[in-house]
């Protein structure tokens, strides 16, 4: 797919989600939050839900969260306009509570689909809630700053799922922040992991096979991310030769 038709695909969900009614977080809300960054990228941040500050602007991890999602990036020498930034459930929880599992459950197509149409090479979690979507079953204060192959189901076969605490933890629990930070310092690394695999699976023109747990050494220079870089398919597109991504890497 053509960035430009993801990011028509992705509009389209935004539209949708828009006016959504599928679950009770939809009559306590202010704006929808579908999330954003550039349809181009190869990584994957996916919070909890819209906060205060979200809810009345439309856009992901705008508040104090987001200003240490910022620093968290910086850290490793990348930027929001470089990443897609979404939650599992568009719509402010009452109160910033936990959103409930048949809220989540109404809310997961979006982010299925979303992820459909990024094929990114590594989801981000943050938190538990996230977590739980890429790996089913995982306890944060045992992963967390790990990687492993994300869950089929979660709309991302593709990639692998890299799982940190939720920022707003660090907000709340100061010693969580440096954990956040030295974690961070991982992520460079499991997206230079998740190109390798990708490329590998493309180089044998099979699916991918099963991706053991691995823990996550740190980079000494983090890759930057280059959206230039995405798979050759859409250099080919953009040349103006269409070609089938899905085909070509012989995954469907
Ligand atoms: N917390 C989240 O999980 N998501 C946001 O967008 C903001 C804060
Ligand atoms: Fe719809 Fe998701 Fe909002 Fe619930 S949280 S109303 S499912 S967009």
């Amino acid at each position: 797919m053509r960035d430009a038709e993801r990011q028509a695909a992705l509009d389209g969900i935004g539209a949708e989600v828009a006016a959504c009614t599928r679950c009770r977080l939809h009559e306590g809300r202010t704006r929808t939050v579908p999330g954003e960054g550039t349809a181009a990228t190869e990584v994957v941040f996916v919070g909890e839900g819209p906060g205060f500050n979200e809810d009345r602007q439309g856009r992901p991890f705008v508040g104090q969260a987001g200003s240490l999602l910022d620093e968290l990036l910086a850290s490793v020498l990348w930027s929001r306009d470089e990443v897609f930034v979404t939650n599992v459930v568009k719509c402010r929880p009452p109160g910033n509570r936990d959103p409930e599992p048949d809220e989540i459950a109404a809310c997961a197509q979006y982010l299925t689909r979303q992820l459909e149409v990024l094929d990114p090479a590594l989801v981000v979690t943050l938190g538990r809630f996230s977590m739980a979507r890429f790996r089913t079953g995982a306890r944060i204060g045992q992963v967390h700053g790990t990687f492993r192959a994300a869950e089929a189901a979660s709309g991302a076969p593709r990639a692998l799922t890299f799982s940190m605490y939720h920022p707003a933890a660090a907000l709340r629990q100061a010693s969580l922040k440096q954990t956040l930070f030295t974690d961070m310092q991982g992520v460079p690394t499991a997206l230079t992991e998740a190109r390798a695999l990708r490329a590998a699976d493309q180089a044998r023109g099979e699916p991918p096979a099963a991706i053991a747990p691995a823990p996550s050494p740190v980079a000494p220079e983090p890759p930057a991310i280059r959206p230039d870089s995405k798979p050759a398919t859409d250099v080919t597109a953009d040349a103006g030769v269409e070609s089938d991504p899905t085909s070509q890497l012989g995954l469907f």
